[in-house]
Formats: C-alpha cells, sequence, structure tokens
C-alpha cells in the first residue's frame, strides 16, 4: 500500500513525476483513472492532458497523453488547455472529456468535447460545447454525476448545466450564477443535499474556498462558509474536483499550483471530506493517508538536523545517509521561493579523476502565502546504498498576474530545509 502524500511531487511507477494538475478522476473496472493537465516548467502552454491509473489513489501508472496537442484549433499551437473531466455516456458506453480551451490572454474562453471508445484514450475532439446553438463562453469547469446517472456541467460563478444521455451536448441550465466571484467548480453528493465547492479568483494563488448547499441541482443554494479553516487558504489549495469512493467517503481532490515551474513543482492536497455535521469541511490536514487507513508508514530511521537558509542562487548544503530513500523536512513562506534538491553518490573508483553521479535532481516550490512547516519532498524508491543529498537555492522569484493585473507571487527566493529524513 502507497499512501497519499500531500504537498510533494509524486513519482509515478517509471519514476518520472506524476504531471496531472487541475485533474478529474473515473472509476472503470477496478481502477482509478486520473486525468490532468500536462504541464510544462516555462509557459502556461497547452502541452496534452495526461492519464495516470492507480487502484489505491496512489502509485500511478502514466497512461499516456489522453489528449495530446493539436495542430490546430480550440487546442492547437499557443492555447491554455485546463481542468479536463472525464464522464461516460450511459447510453453509448463512450468515454467523453471536457476541458477548458483558451487563447494565452484567456480572452477566447470554451469548453471542448472529446471522446474515446477506451477510458485511456486517445480522446478526438468533436467540437466546442453548444448551448442553445451556440459555443459555451465558459473558463473555470468542473463535471458532476447523479446516483441515477445524470450528469451535469458546472463553471464558474455557479452555473449548473444539465448534459445531455450522450453527454455531447447540454440539455438544460438549471442553475445560474449561485456562486458569483467563484472558480474551480467541484459538486458531489452526500446526506440527502448537494454540495458545490467552489475558489475565490486569485489566478495560481490559493484562497478560502467556499462550500454551498442546495437539496438540488437546480437549488435553492445556500452558502455554508469556508470549506477549511479561516486562513488555511483551504491548507493551501485549490479545489478541483471530489471523488466518491465506493463505500460512499468523499475525497477532496485539490492543487497547490506553482507557477510557472507546475511540471515539477505543482503539487496535489488530497483529503477526506468530512460531511458528518451536516456541513461538508475539510477541517485537519494530512501529509500523509492511505484510503485503506491502515497505518503503513516505515518508522524514521534517521533524522539529521540541517538548519539550512539560503537566498542566493548556488547556495547549498549537503548531507550524506545511508538508505533507499530520503525525505526534506522545512518551512513554506511568503519570501520563499524554488529550490533544487539533489541525490549523488561517488563515481566508480576507477573513474579518473573521482568524480560524483547526479541520480536526480527536482525543482522543488517553498513558497506559500501562509507558512507551513511539513514535508516538502520525498525521494522515489533508490537502490540500497550510500548517497548524498543536495539543496541548492535556486534564487528565483517569479511573479504572476490575475486578469485585473494584482500582481502575486513570492517576495524573496528563500529555501529553508529544517531536517533530512530517512526511513
Ligand atoms: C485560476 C484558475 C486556473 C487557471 C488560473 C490562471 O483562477 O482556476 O484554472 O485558469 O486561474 O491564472
Amino acid at each position: 500500500m502507497t499512501a497519499i502524500r500531500n504537498g510533494v511531487p509524486w513519482y509515478d511507477t517509471d519514476g518520472e513525476v506524476v504531471n496531472a494538475h487541475g485533474v478529474g478522476v473515473v472509476a472503470h473496472d477496478g481502477r482509478f483513472y486520473l486525468f490532468g493537465e500536462f504541464k510544462t516548467d516555462d509557459r502556461n502552454v497547452f502541452a496534452g492532458f495526461s492519464c495516470y491509473s492507480s487502484t489505491e489513489l496512489a502509485g500511478w501508472t502514466f497512461e499516456g497523453l489522453a489528449l495530446p496537442p493539436q495542430v490546430d484549433g480550440l487546442l492547437g499551437p499557443d492555447r491554455v488547455g485546463e481542468r479536463p473531466k472525464v464522464l461516460r455516456s450511459p447510453v453509448t458506453g463512450e468515454f467523453v472529456l471536457y476541458a477548458h480551451a483558451d487563447d494565452l490572454a484567456y480572452a477566447d474562453p470554451h469548453i471542448i468535447v472529446a471522446t474515446s471508445a477506451s477510458v485511456t484514450g486517445p480522446y478526438v475532439i468533436v467540437g466546442p460545447l453548444m448551448f442553445e446553438g451556440r459555443a459555451l463562453r465558459r473558463w473555470d469547469m468542473g463535471t458532476f454525476e447523479d446516483d441515477d446517472g445524470t450528469a451535469y456541467l458546472l463553471t464558474h460563478e455557479g452555473d449548473i448545466f444539465r448534459l445531455s444521455d450522450d453527454r455531447l451536448t447540454i440539455d438544460e441550465q438549471v442553475a445560474a450564477a449561485v456562486a458569483p466571484g467563484g472558480e474551480s467548480p467541484a459538486m458531489f453528493r452526500s446526506g440527502g443535499a448537494y454540495w458545490l465547492l467552489v475558489s475565490n479568483k486569485t489566478s495560481w494563488e490559493r484562497n478560502d474556498n467556499l462550500v454551498l448547499s442546495a437539496p438540488s441541482p437546480s437549488g435553492p443554494w445556500t452558502p455554508r462558509g469556508l470549506l477549511a479553516p479561516e486562513g488555511t487558504l483551504t491548507h493551501n489549495s485549490q479545489c478541483s474536483f471530489v471523488l466518491r469512493l465506493a463505500d460512499g467517503r468523499h475525497i477532496y481532490l485539490g492543487d497547490r499550483w506553482s507557477f510557472p515551474r507546475q511540471a515539477s513543482a505543482a503539487t496535489q492536497v488530497w483529503l477526506p471530506l468530512n460531511v458528518d455535521g451536516g456541513v461538508a469541511a475539510l477541517p485537519e490536514y494530512l501529509e500523509a493517508w492511505t484510503i485503506d487507513r491502515e497505518e503503513t508508514f516505515r518508522p524514521v530511521r534517521t533524522r539529521t538536523d540541517v538548519g539550512f537558509r539560503a537566498s542566493r542562487e548556488g547556495e547549498h548544503v549537503e548531507v550524506a545517509f545511508t538508505g533507499d530513500g530520503v525525505e526534506v523536512v522545512g518551512r513554506s513562506a511568503p519570501d520563499c521561493s524554488y529550490g533544487l534538491i539533489e541525490v549523488l553518490r561517488d563515481a566508480p573508483r576507477d573513474d579518473v579523476p573521482p568524480g560524483e553521479v547526479i541520480v536526480l535532481s527536482q525543482i522543488v516550490d517553498w513558497y506559500s502565502l501562509v507558512p507551513q512547516r511539513g514535508t516538502r519532498w520525498v525521494s522515489p524508491p533508490l537502490p540500497a546504498g550510500d548517497y548524498r543529498i543536495r539543496i541548492s537555492a535556486t534564487g528565483e522569484r517569479p511573479e504572476w498576474r490575475k486578469k485585473d493585473g494584482t500582481r502575486f507571487g513570492p517576495t524573496g527566493s528563500l529555501v529553508d530545509v529544517e531536517t533530512i529524513v530517512t526511513r
């Protein structure tokens, strides 16, 4: 059993970083299929939608790009592609993928519809999602499938549309503007109520996401406060999807974005959703957990205090360790930014001159608007042996702006390492 570890890059079964963001999950034939934005580390440009599969929501196998970059059209060159979600049509048996397609200025929003006979794809774009004879011009979107098989498309501001049974078009708009100012909508049903989660509009920055509830998807929708304790910025995440397990539990899937190095350093925040008290909530942050609730974490073997704080490019610390894996614990904060983590070992003795081999190297984000102490990186499994871990400041200080021009981003380029842990 592999754990779901929040806020650290995940490695797939080939040892590559899991590159899937703004995700949705579909359960099919005993496996979970994860669809997400396949990001790059430089430009915010569509690079495909990825698909991974797993039986336990951890230990993901890369299934390839479900929808690759297109030569032209709504997801052609210099376009943005976001928030892919997959539903299966109960009448045709086809899998249907919906996603937000836009230009790089977010001034040409569409929702694309693409279909595939097999869950992993390749999906072929059918066209833009139409409503009342015209392309629906919306951006952030999500999907929800009810127990009776009725499916809905959700958009920013809280518009809710019932989809046709073939899933290719919209039958009817059932709710309008129930969450003004809301983005990244996600929905689920529990305890006789429907629950809608939305974020506020702060671009890649995190904020305190909101909850609404209603007796039916058409409403009336009532605001129910914040999803997570105030000021935690939804445990430093933005809602993307809610997954219901076969036993009825619900799991919140959220993004901890990292602009511009989203491919390397954006991470997942997945938490059990609590709806016991009559309100949907994420009361606490868990760094690591498993869906079978078994405690399977290996005990800490060594813990080396490091106390490294550096901002200038190239400043670094090195710690030797013996084992088959290593973890880095530190503090994220508003004045922190990207660090480079490298695992090294000595080159074979007969190498002249004797040198070192970089076993792996990973960019990790130390930034968060709300400071948080915790695990920042966990290596993939390594062959047991003697290694060194080197952590360097990159000196980068990225910034980004939301549509009204507001600037976001770190106020410094600090990397703050507290301890190195082996298990
Ligand atoms: C967010 C949105 C993301 C992405 C980003 C771009 O608010 O939820 O999906 O579009 O803005 O700034």
